[in-house]
């Protein structure tokens, strides 16, 4: 009976002016463990984060998406074990449903022998997830733009710089995406969209090259913070406070609520921010991170 580990990272998404475009692979992981085993249905255990939350039974995401990915082959079904060691914050704007996607979609892909191309499995990861951001993050690492070309997916990845620090704060509720978009509205004004095009382009530039100065001027967006803001309470005094403690820029991570500063690699302004979140009646933990160059991998087996 086969059995597959897969490591897949938490990955933030936007970056401020990138919405739905721009992903970042982070350096936390959630690992994925697939086994065939003859009893049929699903043996789901879960450790770590969203222990609580996350389905034991075939609605859980993975599950789902290890037989979206099967069904489009003649793989013989059996039973399944599923062992979730899960270090990515739940529903927080780290791309936990990304991980779980892309983790889902690599080991069933493992398990039939690897007929899907990475191309083939980023298309089926956008079709279950509905935006490419952080699969796409998820699955390939570093910094990954795509954009939807008629039918079919274009992007380019690359490794950002060295010389950031990436401090993540993140406040002890969830935000489904779901519902972080359903307050964005369905036309944004044409200023608004040329605004985020420059600020995109810019940070992209910023990124490649290491220019911190420019990545900080580059973090503005127009498309979804400011809609997003009642829905983490705060969100405007943290970013001033961020700024004004030296942080080059902070945004949104994805759909929120976690809020992410780059910063100088000397500037310690995680708890600071925590604070913030404290004042209002928020509890938030922080993490250091930093991107992550290797997207999901195959554990081997020592
Ligand atoms: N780009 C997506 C959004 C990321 O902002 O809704 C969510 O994970």
């Amino acid at each position: 009976m086969a059995k597959i580990t897969v490591k897949v990272p938490a990955s933030t998404a936007n970056l401020g002016p990138g919405f739905d475009v721009l992903g970042m692979a982070l350096n936390l992981y959630n690992t994925v463990t697939l086994e065939e085993c003859d009893q049929k249905g699903w043996m789901i255990d879960v450790k770590g984060e969203g222990d609580n939350l996350i389905p034991r039974d075939s609605s859980n995401l993975i599950a789902r998406t290890i037989l979206y990915l099967l069904d489009k082959t003649d793989y013989q079904m059996k039973g399944f074990k599923l062992c979730l060691d899960n270090k990515i914050p739940f529903q927080s704007g780290l791309g936990s449903s990304a991980g779980a996607i892309v983790g889902g979609l690599v080991a069933a892909n493992a398990l039939v022998g690897q007929p899907f191309s990475p191309d083939e499995l980023l298309q089926m990861a956008v079709e279950i997830e509905g935006h490419p951001d952080n699969v796409a993050a998820a699955l390939f690492g570093g910094v990954v733009i795509v954009a939807q070309n008629d039918n079919s997916l274009i992007y380019s990845r690359f490794v950002p710089q060295r010389g950031l620090k990436i401090t993540a704060v993140i406040p002890d509720f969830c935000i489904s995406t779901q519902q972080a978009r359903s307050v964005l509205p369905k036309k944004v004004p044409l200023s608004d969209a040329v605004y985020n095009m420059g600020h995109l382009a810019l940070l992209i530039t910023a990124l490649r090259d290491g220019d911190w100065e420019l990545l900080g001027a580059a973090l503005h967006d127009r498309l979804h913070q400011p809609y997003r803001c009642p829905l983490v309470p705060g969100l405007v005094d943290i970013m001033n406070v961020a700024r004004e403690a030296g942080a080059y820029g902070v945004f949104l991570s994805g759909a929120g609520p976690t809020v992410i500063a780059f910063t100088p690699p000397r500037c310690d302004i995680g708890e600071v921010l925590a604070d913030c979140f404290q004042s209002q009646g928020i509890t938030a933990r922080v993490l250091q991170l930093e991107p992550s160059i290797t997207g999901a991998s195959i554990v081997l087996e020592e």
